[in-house]
């Protein structure tokens, strides 16, 4: 058996944990909405149409903050069509998914349901068919308290109070040819900072995300953040990465090894954005935001948009089913981004229900977790305090995609005031079980043990459903524990968690 040696210690400190790392996103695309967090006739309905069997499963995902409403909608949407009374909503094409829009859940019921859901929200402008005023009309009708037409009109549709949303996007993924009103960088970054100085000058606590690369293999990956940042850098808060990973051709080595690709993504958005601080001689950082991350089977039948003339009202799209293995991918890709905590402050998983989802619902029946909701549950309960880097020491294997990379990664959380570490590893080995030697630095010797959990199965395809939901859960294991070791076999394709407590 392979043996591997992971240094645990409080003094490798990288930055507090943000809490808002924990995020997800809900578009009004597919299910996403309709049947999904929101269905009037469903039995576990409140007065506002919200599934409440859902919100309790959103509950326990710890969801912290949440992106809405998209997305490539968000690129067509025109947010006033959701407000006031329902029977006088609009019913608009989506062109983005080819979908029928009814605007019966819009900008209000959305922030009832995060009330709710108790969650933050990041609220995306349409910067693809629209422009400057309507991110300004939009902010208004959030954040300005009253004795305007649209803050008078809010409270009208009953929200006495400002919604006083902080975190706002500035369209989405404008450098993707399938985006509506996709613009080159320049183009783009000029509008963005128009825009951004606007809302600004509305409410200047507003913090700013401006679109990066929908994705590293963008052909602009880049020179696209290049010139956005060289527009809007003094304007902007956040610049967005988005990231979706499947497993192609059978190759499992590749796919495990995907937040090594998360890594690189993560670096050169950091080099790019601070390279174009320097010749701009500001002290400012540019932070990331990850808003949209996930494993997705984008070339599966589930994500193939309607055509034609079938614009159908909430079709099931993107509805992919999770396995074990995409679990740990998803449990490794957050080990990803909390060690890159200091530069990466928001994330949200993409998305929350139904569509490329932890949360599945069938209309009028139940609502489950899919493999990946456990890793995300386990790491938004338990990453807490600073992150700590967590070296690892070891061997590695040979990939297609990624070359020679590490057999286990490995972050850790610490929790000062309670006295606690978190670890949180991924065994990627498919030929048998690893040996993981944590050693601890002196502050944590004695320590012990609090909860070992992992999240593996022998069947590295087994994938949650209706009548199955917990055949594979999170299980209990007991690490060897000395005074300045703890010592486990990880099983092969697993993630696990690890909470010490020391004096
Ligand atoms: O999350 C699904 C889609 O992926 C989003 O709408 C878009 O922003 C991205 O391409």
């Amino acid at each position: 058996m392979e043996t591997v040696h992971v240094a645990v210690d409080p003094a490798f400190e990288v930055s507090p944990v943000s809490r808002h790392l924990f995020g997800s996103f809900v578009e009004h695309l597919g299910r996403g909405v309709y049947t999904g967090i929101f269905e009037p006739s469903h039995e576990s309905a409140d007065a506002d149409g919200m599934r409440t069997d859902v919100l309790a499963l959103v509950k326990e995902l710890g969801v912290t903050v949440i992106r809405y409403p998209g997305g490539n909608f968000v690129s067509g949407y025109r947010w006033e069509d959701g407000i006031g009374p329902v029977e006088n909503r609009p019913t608009r094409l989506d062109l983005a998914w080819h979908s029928t829009e009814p605007n019966t859940f819009g900008l209000d019921e959305y922030m009832r349901w995060a009330a709710s859901a108790q969650v933050d929200t990041v609220m995306a402008v349409n910067l693809g068919t629209r422009d400057v005023p309507e991110a300004l009309d939009i902010l208004e009708y959030c954040n300005i308290a009253s004795g305007t037409t649209l803050s008078d009109a809010r409270r009208v549709n009953g929200a006495n109070s400002p919604y006083g949303i902080t975190l706002w996007c500035l369209g989405n993924e404008m450098d993707g040819p399938w985006q509506i009103g996709a613009r080159s960088a320049r183009e783009y970054g000029r509008m963005a900072s128009r825009a951004a100085k606007a809302m600004r000058m509305l409410d200047p606590r507003v913090q700013l995300v401006v679109c990066g690369s929908s994705g590293s293999h963008m052909p602009t990956f880049g020179t696209w953040e290049r010139t956005v940042l060289e527009e809007t850098y003094d304007d902007v808060d956040y610049i967005s990465a988005h990231a979706y990973y499947a497993e192609t051709d059978g190759d499992l080595g590749s796919f495990l090894a995907s937040a090594v690709d998360m890594d690189y993504f993560i670096d050169s958005v950091v080099a790019t954005s601070d390279e174009v601080g320097v010749t701009k001689k500001s002290a400012k950082k540019i932070m990331i935001s990850f808003d949209e991350w996930n494993v997705w089977y984008q070339d599966r039948a589930p994500s193939a948009p309607p055509s034609g003339d079938n614009w159908p009202i909430a079709p099931a799209l993107l509805e992919d089913r999770y396995t074990v293995a995409d679990a740990v991918v998803v449990g490794s890709l957050l080990i990803s981004l909390l060690r890159h905590s200091d530069r990466v402050r928001l994330a949200c998983l993409a998305q929350l229900v139904n569509a490329i989802a932890p949360i599945v619902t069938e209309p009028g029946g139940r609502a489950w977790r899919q493999t990946i909701f456990h890793p995300f549950a386990l790491t938004a309960r338990y990453a807490r305090g600073v992150v700590l880097q967590a070296p690892v020491l070891g061997p590695g294997y040979t990939t297609d995609k990624y070359g020679d990379v590490a057999l286990v990664d490995a972050v850790a959380t610490h929790d000062s005031d309670n006295r606690e570490v978190a670890v949180f590893l991924v065994n990627r080995s498919q030929d048998g079980p690893t040996r993981v030697e944590l050693e601890l630095g002196a502050e944590l010797r004695g320590a012990r043990i609090v909860e070992a959990l992992h999240y593996s199965s022998p069947d590295p395809y087994w994938v949650a459903t209706a009548d199955d939901p917990d055949g594979v859960l999170p299980r209990p294991f007991a690490p060897a524990v000395t005074d300045t070791m703890l010592s486990v076999e990880l099983p092969p394709v697993c993630w696990a968690m690890i909470r010490i407590s020391y004096r």
